[in-house]
């Protein structure tokens, strides 16, 4: 039995026996990675300039590429924001400014507005 292990080991390359190895270390950091990530408002508060512009003017309406509303992000729900923003990320949400600004976040970034706008009235 052991042997047949060992032969089994013996036939796969050593730079695949890397590979996978590589692969279950990075499987292992990401499981790592999701659960550590919590909102910090605090921290928010040196990312929230380039949200202010747009989002912190009442009835403002941004004029490219066509005149648009945008909309109140403030006191909304955490995990609304949070998804909203991973969903222009991702692109299943299409909008020129919010594809650019939410593929520059990280996930800690977006945890963080997401917690900081909540917590606006
Ligand atoms: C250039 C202007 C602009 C900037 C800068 C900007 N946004 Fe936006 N944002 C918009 C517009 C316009 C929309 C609405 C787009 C749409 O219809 O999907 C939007 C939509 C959103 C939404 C979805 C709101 C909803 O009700 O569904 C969230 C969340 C959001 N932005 C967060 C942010 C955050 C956080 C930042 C800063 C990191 C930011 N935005 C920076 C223009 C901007």
């Amino acid at each position: 039995m052991l042997d047949q292990i060992a032969s089994f080991a013996n036939s796969i390359p050593a730079t695949m026996k890397k590979l996978l190895a590589l692969l279950a270390l990075a499987g292992i950091a990401q499981v790592a990675n999701a659960a550590e990530i919590v909102g910090d408002a605090k921290a928010a508060e040196n990312k929230i300039a380039m949200c202010i512009g747009c989002h912190a003017i009442p009835g403002y309406k941004a004029s490219f590429p066509e005149v648009f509303q945008v909309p109140m992000i403030g006191g909304q729900s955490a995990k609304y924001i949070e998804s909203a923003l991973k969903a222009y990320q991702k692109g299943d949400r299409k909008n020129p400014s919010m594809r650019g600004i939410a593929g520059s976040l990280s996930d800690q970034d977006i945890a963080d507005l997401a917690a900081y706008y909540s917590q606006q009235k």
